[in-house]
Formats: structure tokens, sequence, C-alpha cells
């Protein structure tokens, strides 16, 4: 397959995003954009010289397509990828993977039954500053790492993005589902390892039903801990900044001030960010996932990581409801032991 022939589902801000990227990757052609709206359906075929659609089956049951992105609203995930599982396309589907663990579980079990493969977006993965912290911590620049710590703040307050984020019933939870779910797929990714035990406090604001700021503590399996700080209220500017510290030194890693390596008293920059850092990721995402759909990679994000992921954020939800600690294998049943995939 020298080109693979891309659906996108789903055509909002992601979409376009996706649209963009399509333009610049030579491995990959949108032919096909579906939207539930018309006009931005049309909007993004047009600017891709694709086919529009305004229902994802119609889309699947024409030959225009090889692969399909959906980037729905995050509860419509499960059935539109695991229609197009059953109809032998290949699936990027948008983090979080899932609003529940059996939905993830649906999905890799679907995308393995077609034998279609199945990667999860998660961006991190190809953002030029991250892609340097994980190949100096390969390099063991760092040493092992032991501690991660990451502070995050995007808008949150009601009206601030589409109303679909605000309802739980669609999006799962509120910041820490949506944003959150960044820094957790960056502390399992750079630490390695799985999940054991999750604490969390959330900020539920009056009137909004989902929460607007979250701090959560995770404990890995072997004992290592990350803290994860997202919040919304009162943080302007917005931030975005991890540090991993490691047995002999530490990586400080943010979008405004690149990756930064710290080791004996020195600090020495890894990477220096620019303004084509986001296109390029999203180009790079579908540069692998073509040569994933082409059988010459493995996912750089699998079902199971996106299914990780999706269960430290609702062991979180259970953690803030019952005031303590929970641990993961209490959201992924027929686990015990906490083992996540
Ligand atoms: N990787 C990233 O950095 C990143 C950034 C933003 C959003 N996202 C993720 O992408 C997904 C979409 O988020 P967004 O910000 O683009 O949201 P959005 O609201 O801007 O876009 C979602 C689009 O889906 C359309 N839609 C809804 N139901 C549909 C259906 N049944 N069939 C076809 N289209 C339908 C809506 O009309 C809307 O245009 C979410 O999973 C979100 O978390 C990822």
């Amino acid at each position: 397959m020298s080109q693979v022939r891309l659906g996108l589902i789903g055509a909002g801000s992601v979409g376009v995003l996706h649209a963009e990227a399509a333009l610049r990757t030579p491995s990959v052609r949108v032919t096909a954009v579906c939207d539930s709206d018309p006009r931005l359906a049309r909007r993004v075929a047009a600017r891709c010289g694709a086919q529009a659609f305004t229902d994802h089956r119609a889309l699947l049951d024409t030959g225009l397509v090889d692969a399909v992105v959906v980037n729905t609203p995050h509860a419509l995930h499960t059935d539109i990828v695991c229609d197009a599982a059953d109809s032998g396309r290949h699936v990027l589907v948008e983090k979080p993977m899932a609003t529940q663990v059996a939905d993830c579980e649906r999905m890799i079990k679907a995308c393995a039954d077609a034998g279609v493969r199945l990667v999860v977006g998660h961006i991190q993965h190809f953002l030029p500053e991250k892609v340097a912290a994980a190949r100096a911590i390969e390099a063991g620049e760092i040493g092992a790492p032991l501690l991660f710590t990451d502070s995050r703040s995007s808008d949150y307050r009601t009206g601030s993005r589409p109303a679909w984020f605000f309802d739980p019933r669609i999006a799962g939870g509120g910041v820490l589902m949506n944003i959150g779910a960044h820094s957790v797929d960056r502390a399992l990714w750079l630490m390695g390892g799985q999940a054991r035990q999750v604490a969390a406090n959330l900020v539920v604001p009056p009137g909004s039903a989902v929460e607007t700021d979250a701090l959560v503590r995770l404990d890995l399996a072997d004992g290592r801990t990350a803290h994860i700080e997202v919040t919304s209220t009162g943080t302007p500017p917005a931030h975005d900044r991890f540090r991993i510290v490691g047995e002999r030194g530490a990586l400080v890693v943010s979008p405004h001030s690149g990756a930064v390596l710290h080791v004996d008293g020195e600090a020495r920059v890894l990477y220096e960010p620019t303004p084509d850092d986001i296109p390029a990721a999203f180009a790079a995402q579908l540069a692998a996932f073509a040569s994933c759909v082409a059988g010459q990679s493995e996912p750089a994000v699998d079902g199971f990581h996106g299914l990780h992921v999706v269960a430290v954020v609702l062991s979180a939800y259970a953690a803030a409801k019952a005031g303590g600690p929970v641990p993961v294998s209490q959201v992924l049943p027929g686990r015990p032991g906490g083992r996540a995939a």
C-alpha cells in the first residue's frame, strides 16, 4: 500500500489538525471526511479534496478509505471504532481512548478479531521535546527514572470549549479525563511500569457537572510515584511542564522551554521549541500510523496503553469519591492485582 487512504470521522478542532497533518504527509491522503455537522464535513473535505459524509457508516460503506481517524466526542469513539474494524478498516482513535475500560476492551477485541491495526492518538509520543526526553531516558542520561511531577493548566470554565466536554455522559469527566489524560500518558510512558494505586482530589465548582481541577498521586507497581496537577481555576497564563527525576539526573520538559537535561549541576538543552512543533507532531503521528498500516512497524501507542490511561483516570475518580487511595484493579474487573493489560 503506497499511500494510505484516510477517512476522518469528526472534523472539529482536532479533525482539522489531522487534515492539515495529512496534507504534509506523503504516505497518507484524506479521501473522505465525516462530521454530523455537514458544514464542517464539507469544509474539511474541500480542504483535502475529499468526499464529505454526515454518517460514518455511509463513509465506511464506500470503497474510499483503507483506514480512519476517529475524532469524535469521547463516549462516541467505541461504536465508531468497532464499526470501522468490522468493515476491515485500520483505526487511529483519539485520546482518551474511551470513557470506560469495557469500551477500550471492546475496541481492542473488535480490531484483533478483524485483523486490523488499532492505534491510540496520544500525541505526547510525537511532540519533539517529549521525544527528546524519551531518547535521553533510553540513552541512560538520567539513570533509572524515579519520580515524575507534572503541572498543566487549561481553561475549563463553562463555555470555554464545545458543550459536550462538560457533559460527563459524553466526555466521561472533565479536565482530568481530557487534559489530564496527556499527563497520565506521559507519566506511564516515560516512567515505564504498571499503575497500582491512585489517590486524587478534584474540584467540581458549583454549576459544573465535571471537575475543572485535579491533583493526582499515581503509585506504580514497583513503588515509584507520579504527581499530576491539572488546573483551570485562577491559573492564567496556561502552563504545561513536567520534571522527571532519575538516579543521576533530571529532565525538565515543556512546550515553552523545550527539553532540558540536568546532570551534575549543569543544564543542557536537548530540544528548543519551534512554532511548528505541534503540526509536525501530528504529521509524524500520521506517518507512523501509515507505516503501521503498511505492516512496517508496530503501533507507537497500542490499545492496551490507551486502556491503561483510561483506567488510571477512572481510578482517580473512584479515589476522589472514596476519599482515599484506590487500587487500579478496582476499575479492571477480572484482573486482580492491578494489571491493566
Ligand atoms: N491529541 C490532541 O492533542 C487532542 C487535541 C484536542 C482534542 N483531542 C481529542 O479529539 C477528540 C475530538 O475533540 P475536538 O476538540 O476535536 O472536539 P470538537 O467538538 O471540536 O470536534 C468533535 C467533532 O465531532 C463531531 N461529531 C459528533 N458526533 C459525531 C458523529 N457521531 N459522527 C461524526 N462526527 C461527529 C462534532 O460535530 C464535532 O465537529 C476528543 O477525543 C478529544 O479529546 C485530542
